[in-house]
């Protein structure tokens, strides 16, 4: 369950919040509220600044408990950093040290009054989104494969208003609201679905998730195609994959219908490896149980889809996930092996750890069946794309600039933000094979790129993009966990699309 968000409209000092929260610049300068606080309280605020015990450093959160002539019991000042770099980015960060602080506390409920503070370029339905989505981040919890605990009776965090907003009433309020709840129900279903361990989330499993959110919303249908039907389809290069493990591989299709039958659907492919041993090209030992997270393109793009269903998007929507499990085994593909794919086109297979795209290029050619206007790939494709961006940003390829532009906003909008790779033909040389139509991997240089120029080569000119996003969706710092990205980029750049 997701945070429930509201708006609040209290003065600062009479709000009955267990918690509520306002900010302070770098140069002392209180918010409104918490000046207002400051003023009840008899200068609390400033004397607590003046002494160096608070400071308006970005980021930097101060408790203050039973401060007089304010009903809420706890005060959380946190740091705003300079004023006149006040941007999204410091928002961002704001919101989320904020919340990060909240989580610590025992409460079930705050106001935060850090809403009311101008971002420059962004609206109120934007800070709203951003600090509600901020918010819900930090509240999730992961519990699943630990012992049960007995409900424990400190308060935990489970809903959050936000001051200094239109009133609830207002339609751009609620659409925030809606959006946020969304999203950030998306989120959870990606992060969690990533978080869970590849002997429980396997193919099965995966499909399985799909077809409940089939069975719980009105206008979505559900097909899983087996490997017999696969076989059928001469999938040969994600069978190929397939083969080394007894986890039988699912391509999982699910459709929304939002908009008229005739109206061309959006497609999103997310890679689905349940689990990259490496294959036969096995990986190392240190840090492969990292390689559980070789799902959450998929995780991804499902949560984005149920996002899109919740909010009903007046448009058709078509998501499609190549689950399959990648190990070493006396049936496993081999280096050496040709692959035929189900475009036609023969695969030479130089490192079976190259695995991701061959199973994206058969569910990328099968995609094009619905005739969508434009396909977007989500993987967690190549390390080097980590080399290259880190854990900030996704890495984004496709030729279409219009697209490019699209996505690379989505992404700000949503402080889940990618950065643009060239996918020039240059780059298609690497790939050439002896033996085959294409080899599987590239040289030795711009990893990411040859990775997206194979994928290229098998969506025969529909719109498409691809987000590599193998450094942003789990944070090896934060003990490994999903963070359900790209869901937020996703989701609003279908909400942008939407009529
Ligand atoms: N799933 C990995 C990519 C990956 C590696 C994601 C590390 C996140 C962290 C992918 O299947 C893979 O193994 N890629 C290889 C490709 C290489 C063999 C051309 C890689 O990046 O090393
Ligand atoms: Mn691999
Ligand atoms: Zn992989």
């Amino acid at each position: 369950m997701t945070l429930k968000f509201n708006v609040a409209a209290d003065a600062p000092e009479a709000a009955a919040a267990p918690c509520i929260v306002v900010g302070v610049y770098e140069d002392r300068t209180l918010t409104t509220s918490a000046a207002r606080l400051d003023e009840h309280a008899g200068g609390a605020l400033k004397r607590l600044i003046e002494s160096g015990d608070a400071t308006g450093k970005l980021g930097a959160t101060t408790l203050l408990f039973g401060l007089g002539g304010v009903a809420a019991p706890r005060v959380l000042l946190t740091g705003l950093g300079e004023q006149k770099k006040f941007d999204g980015a410091a928002f961002h960060r704001a919101v989320s040290e904020s919340a990060r602080a909240l989580k610590a506390l025992p409460i079930d409920s705050a106001i935060s009054y850090l809403t009311e503070v101008d971002v420059s370029g962004r609206d109120a339905a934007w800070k709203l989104r951003t600090a509600a989505l901020a918010a819900d981040a930090h509240a999730y919890r992961y519990t699943s494969t630990f012992k049960p605990k007995e409900k424990s009776k400190t308060p935990q965090l489970e809903s959050m208003a936000f001051a200094g907003l239109a009133s609830a009433g207002d339609r751009a309020t609620q659409r925030a609201i809606a959006e946020a709840g969304a999203i950030a129900n998306g989120v959870r279903f990606a992060r969690e679905l990533g978080n869970l361990p590849p002997n429980i989330c396997n193919p099965a499993y995966i499909a399985d998730q799909a077809r409940k959110i089939a069975s719980e919303h009105a206008g979505v249908t559900i097909e899983v195609l087996e490997r017999e039907d696969m076989q059928k389809l001469g999938m040969g290069s994600l069978l190929g994959v397939s083969q080394g493990s007894t986890n039988a591989p699912k391509l999982i299709v699910l459709r929304w219908q939002g908009a008229a039958e005739k109206v061309k659907p959006y497609a999103l492919v997310g890679k689905g490896i349940t689990f990259d041993s490496g294959g036969i090209s096995l990986k190392p030992g240190a840090g492969m149980e990292e390689m559980k997270f070789d799902m959450c393109g998929a995780a991804g793009v499902l949560g984005a889809f149920l996002a899109a269903v919740q909010l009903k998007l007046a448009l058709n929507l078509v998501c499609i996930v190549p689950a399959v499990e990648n190990m070493p085994d006396g049936n496993a593909y081999r280096p050496s092996d040709i692959l035929t794919s189900m475009s036609g086109l023969t695969i030479e297979v130089l490192n079976t750890d190259a695995e991701g795209r061959l199973i994206l290029c058969d569910a990328l050619t099968y995609a094009q069946k619905f005739e969508p206007q434009v396909i977007i790939d989500a993987a967690t494709l190549t390390g080097a794309c980590v080399v290259a961006l880190g854990k900030y940003a996704s890495g984004l390829m496709t030729k279409d600039d219009e697209l490019a532009e699209q996505l690379l906003a989505s992404g700000n909008q949503t402080m889940d933000r990618a950065w643009r790779l060239p996918l020039w033909d240059d780059y298609q040389q690497s790939l050439e094979s002896g033996f085959a139509d294409v080899a599987n991997i590239g040289g030795k240089y711009a990893g990411a790129i040859t990775a997206g120029c194979f994928l290229s080569r098998f969506v025969n000119g529909t719109r498409w993009a691809h987000l590599d996003i193998a450094g942003t969706a789990w944070d090896e710092g934060r003990k490994g966990f999903a963070t359900g990205r790209p869901v937020p980029l996703l989701t609003q750049y279908l909400i942008d699309r939407s009529a």
